[in-house]
C-alpha cells in the first residue's frame, strides 16, 4: 500500500455541514437520524429545498437561490420538455431492459451521433460510478494490465473498484498498489509545457506501477479535472499523455461525467475539446437532467472481449424512461442552442471574473471553458497560499446572499462555477455581483 498525499482534501468534506459546529434544527436532526454517518449536507446552515426552475431553486422558507453549483439539471431545473418526455413514457411503459423498446434505440442512435464512430457500442447504467466500474473492468480485460493512473484529487465514483481510483474519496487511507496518482495538469506543477509535463508524469507512473508488479490497464481522467480544481488550458494538452499510456499498453478512459453534454462550450465532450480519441468514454450527471442515468461507450471488440467472461446486465440502466429523458435532453440542448450559450455566456463570465481578479488580490486564478470555471482563492498575507477556510467563508456568504456554489481542488480552495447551461447574462452578472460583495465583506 502507498500513502496518498495527505494534503488532498476529501471531496465530501468540502463545504460540508458539521453537526459538531452548528445547531441542528428538526429537519437536520431527522436527516442525521436517518442517514447517520453517510449524511452529506452542504453549508453551515443546510437549506431545505422545495422547488426549482431554470437556474433558480426555492427553499421551504421562500428564499430563492441562483444555482451555480449543480451539474445535473444542465438544461435547467425542471425543464418542461424533459418532464413531458419522462411523464409520457412513464405512463405508457417502463420495464427492464430485456425487451425491444424503440425509444431506447432512438436514444442510443442519437447519443452515438455525438460520439466518435469507433465507439459504436453503448452500455447504459444508472450512475457514473457504474459506468466507470465497467470501463475499468473492460480496460483490464483488453490491456491485460491491472494498474490505473489517475490524478491526485480525482473522484470517479463509489463502487469498491472505483473508490480505489478516487484519491479525493479517502479520509485517511491509502491508495492500493495498483493505483498511481499524478498531479493535475496545472502550470503551477508542470510549468508552461503542461502537455509534456503531464505526459512525463504518466510515464513515471507507468514505471512506478512496473516496480510494484503491475502493467497499466488505463489512464483514467476526468477531461475537465473537476475535483482537481478545473484545468482546461491549453486545449490539446491531453494528447501526449494519451500517446504515452498507449505506448505502455494501457487504454485511455475519458470520464465525461462532469464535462460532457456541451458544458465546455467549444466542444460537446472534454476529449473533443482536446482533440483526442478515447478508447472508452463514461458519462452521467447532466445526461438525464436529473433523471438518474449514465453510460459507457466502447469499441465493439472491447465490449465483446469483456462479455466473453461475464456479460453485463443492469436492471434499470437504459430503461425506457431514462431513454426518453436522455432523448429530451439532447433535443433541448440542440433546440435551445445551449452549447453555444455555454460558450458565449461562459466566455463573458470568465472575462468578468478576470476583472474581479484584477480588483481582488485573493483571487489568484480564473480558468476553465464554457460554463465550467474554477476560481482560486488565496490567503490574505500570501495569496499564493491556497486558503480553504476563506473559500468556505465565501461559499457561505454567497449562500446567505442567495447564490449556490461549491469548492474543488486538492486544497479545497477553488470555487467550482457550474451553473445550468441556460444561464442568462443577467444571471451571470448577479453571480459576479454576489461574489464581489462576498469578497469585500471582511
Ligand atoms: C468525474 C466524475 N466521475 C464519476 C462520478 C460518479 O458519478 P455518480 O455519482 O453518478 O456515480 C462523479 C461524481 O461526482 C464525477 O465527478
Amino acid at each position: 500500500m502507498n500513502q496518498t498525499d495527505t494534503a488532498v482534501r476529501p471531496i465530501l468534506d468540502m463545504n460540508a455541514f458539521d453537526a459538531t459546529q452548528a445547531s441542528s434544527n428538526h429537519q437536520v436532526s431527522r436527516r442525521l437520524n436517518n442517514l447517520g454517518a453517510a449524511s452529506v449536507l452542504f453549508y453551515r446552515q443546510p437549506i431545505e429545498m422545495v422547488t426549482a426552475q431554470g437556474c433558480w431553486m426555492t427553499a421551504a422558507d421562500g428564499s430563492r437561490y441562483l444555482d451555480f453549483y449543480n451539474n445535473v439539471p444542465s438544461v435547467g431545473h425542471c425543464h418542461p420538455k424533459v418532464i413531458e418526455a419522462v411523464t409520457e413514457q412513464m405512463s405508457r411503459l417502463n420495464t427492464n431492459t430485456r425487451y425491444l423498446v424503440a425509444v431506447v434505440d432512438d436514444y442510443l442512435d442519437a447519443l452515438k451521433a455525438k460520439l466518435p464512430d469507433a465507439l459504436a457500442n453503448v452500455v447504459m447504467t444508472c450512475s457514473g460510478s457504474e459506468a466507470n466500474d465497467l470501463a475499468m473492468r473492460i480496460a483490464r480485460k483488453v490491456s491485460g494490465g491491472t494498474g490505473f493512473i489517475v490524478t491526485e484529487a480525482a473522484y470517479h465514483g463509489n463502487t469498491a473498484l472505483v473508490t480505489e481510483v478516487s484519491p479525493s474519496a479517502f479520509r485517511h487511507a491509502s491508495l492500493p498498489d495498483h493505483v498511481v496518482a499524478i498531479p493535475a495538469p496545472s502550470a503551477l506543477v508542470y510549468g508552461n509545457d503542461i502537455a509534456t509535463g503531464f505526459a512525463n508524469a504518466v510515464r513515471a507512473a507507468v514505471k512506478t506501477l512496473a516496480q510494484r508488479g503491475h502493467r497499466p490497464a488505463a489512464l483514467l481522467v476526468d477531461s475537465i479535472f473537476s475535483s482537481d480544481g478545473v484545468f482546461a488550458q491549453p486545449a490539446g494538452f491531453l494528447q501526449a499523455a494519451v500517446d504515452t499510456i498507449h505506448q505502455a499498453g494501457g487504454l485511455y478512459i475519458a470520464d465525461e461525467v462532469q464535462p460532457g453534454f456541451g458544458r465546455l462550450g467549444d466542444a460537446f465532450w472534454g476529449f473533443d475539446y482536446h482533440g483526442v480519441q478515447p478508447d472508452l468514454v463514461t458519462m452521467g450527471k447532466p445526461m438525464g437532467n436529473g433523471f438518474p442515468m449514465a453510460a459507457m461507450a466502447s469499441r465493439p471488440e472491447y465490449l465483446a472481449a469483456f462479455c466473453e467472461d461475464t456479460g453485463y446486465f443492469n436492471t434499470f440502466g437504459g430503461n425506457p424512461v431514462a431513454a426518453a429523458a436522455g432523448l429530451a435532453v439532447l433535443k433541448v440542448l440542440e433546440q435551445q442552442g445551449l452549447q453555444h450559450n455555454a460558450r458565449d455566456t461562459g466566455y463573458w463570465l470568465q472575462q468578468q471574473l478576470n476583472q474581479l481578479a484584477a480588483e481582488h488580490h485573493r483571487i489568484t486564478d480564473v480558468r476553465g471553458s464554457g460554463l465550467f470555471i474554477g476560481v482560486d482563492l488565496g490567503a490574505e498575507d500570501d495569496p499564493t497560499r491556497p486558503d480553504p477556510v476563506y473559500t468556505v467563508q465565501i461559499i457561505n456568504r454567497m449562500r446567505d446572499a442567495g447564490v449556490l456554489i461549491g469548492a474543488a481542488g486538492k486544497h479545497a480552495a477553488t470555487l467550482k462555477v457550474r451553473p445550468p447551461l441556460c444561464l442568462t447574462r443577467n444571471e451571470a452578472q448577479q453571480f459576479v455581483d454576489a461574489l464581489s460583495a462576498a469578497l469585500t465583506t471582511d
